[in-house]
């Protein structure tokens, strides 16, 4: 029998994530880069229906596999989970799934091939169990759905799980000015019209699109779009006034906020941007070239830097758990704990303590996160807010961007990631 290639990419890609803490998206650009559409969907579904069900998968192995399932050869546990994934979430053909991925083990061990075929069979025959507990049905680790639970209530815990496993459409931005916007929109969506695809425009925020089929699936120019959620358009628009003139972006790699402002204030504004990985700085320096936004990239630590002047605008995109983001980056709850909530939040705190330093009196600093964890949002900047005598400032958004006195995109809600926004003012 011959052996699926795309089955064998999938097990390369999934031993990588699950076994060796690689993220998905570069070793998807990588392996996906010369295959057809038709191959890169069947990879792409296949790996991100293993990793977002991951708990659920290894429950049903060990209702199957009596032994210790950790002592299995590496690619023997990584095959099995995708072939799971395939059997049991996208219900494929069941005896092509079986044989293909027997096939693949057995070429390097024979006696594992047998094992898989065995518990492939098994499963088919005897059916998966359902299982009763919401974080095991929904593969949400289950620290983090009691946290959910506990913070927010069941409903939101359940609406989390369940938009954690809904398709993220893509959004973009078109790059225009007054005099080309009407010629940009009607190339973009002319693209999308000749090939058939959706494609949405959005009234708010006003240069945004939505579609389910990425931009170079229709060959649209580079220098016209950017993309990026809408929850990231959205904070940005939100908070973006003609008055800013010097800005700090302190943690901006790759630079989707700076561009934004920058592209909504004509490129009138200077930023210094910091960021700490050379790597992500490359690719600031060359997106900040390319949008011509009159920046200047410094990699250093931004809790550490201390710039010569004084900001009317500082920005602090912060690193942290991402919980956001989890539909795009499933691999984020395999390695994400409470522990390491706490340390990422004392990181934040100490860029808020520098950043604070460099605003200038009535200065605006934006906090944002991509997470729901109130230990990164709200108690936070509650605490940094009185610690420093600053006034958190309620934005002027629509309600469904609002909670209480901050700015949150709800990924549910909006369909996008999840988005934390906090104004503090000097
Ligand atoms: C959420 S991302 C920023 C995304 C960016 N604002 C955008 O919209 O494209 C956070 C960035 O902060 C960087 N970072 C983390 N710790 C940092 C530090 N101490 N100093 C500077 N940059 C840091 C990370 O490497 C990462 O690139």
């Amino acid at each position: 029998m011959a052996i699926s290639k795309e089955r064998v990419i999938v097990l390369k890609i999934l031993q990588r994530v699950l076994e060796e803490k690689a993220f998905l998206s570069p070793l998807l650009l990588y392996y996906l880069k010369n295959l057809s559409n038709e191959k890169r969907k069947f990879i792409q579904k296949l790996v991100f229906s293993c990793v977002k069900n991951i708990i659920r998968i290894d429950y049903i192995i060990k209702n199957f596999y009596r032994k210790d399932f950790s002592k299995l050869e590496p690619f023997v546990r990584t095959s099995l989970r995708a072939a799971i994934a395939e059997l049991i979430i996208l219900r494929r053909k069941p005896y092509a799934v079986c044989d293909s991925w027997t096939e693949i083990v057995k070429r390097k061990n024979i006696g594992a091939g047998k094992l898989i075929n065995a518990i492939l069979r098994n499963i088919l025959r005897k059916g998966v169990p359902e299982f009763k507990e919401e974080w095991i049905k929904y593969s949400i680790p289950k620290w983090l759905f009691k946290k959910l639970k506990r913070e927010y209530g069941f409903e939101f815990a359940l609406n989390f799980s369940k938009w954690f496993h809904s398709q993220p459409p893509y959004y973009f931005r078109i790059i225009c000015e007054k005099v080309n916007e009407e010629k940009i929109r009607e190339e973009v969506e002319n693209a999308y019209l000749k090939k058939g695809y959706f494609l949405s425009r959005l009234s708010f925020p006003p240069y945004c699109y939505k579609s389910f089929h990425h931009p170079w699936e229709v060959n649209l120019r580079e220098e016209i779009y950017y993309v990026q959620d809408f929850s990231s358009q959205t904070v940005m628009h939100s908070f973006c006034t003609e008055n800013i003139r010097n800005v700090w972006d302190m943690t901006s790699a790759p630079g989707g906020k700076s561009l934004y402002l920058s592209f909504l204030l004509k490129n009138k504004v200077k930023i210094i941007a910091t960021e700490i990985r050379k790597g992500r700085g490359k690719v600031l320096n060359e997106n900040f070239k390319k949008f011509k936004v009159d920046g200047k990239v410094i990699i250093t630590d931004a809790t550490q830097f201390l710039p010569r002047k004084e900001f009317d605008f500082i920005i602090i995109d912060a690193p942290c758990s991402g919980l956001g983001t989890i539909r795009k980056k499933p691999e984020i709850l395999l390695r994400m704990k409470p522990d390491k909530i706490c340390e990422i939040s004392k990181i934040q705190e100490r860029l808020l303590e520098n950043g604070i330093k460099s605003l200038k009196k009535k200065g605006i600093l934006l906090y944002i996160t991509c997470t729901i964890t109130p230990e990164e949002n709200e108690k936070l900047t509650e605490k940094i807010a009185s610690r420093f005598g600053l006034t958190i400032i309620e934005p002027c958004v629509p309600e469904f961007l609002k909670k209480i006195k901050y700015f949150f995109c709800n990924g549910f809600e909006a369909d996008s990631d999840f988005i934390f926004g906090c104004i503090l003012r000097k």
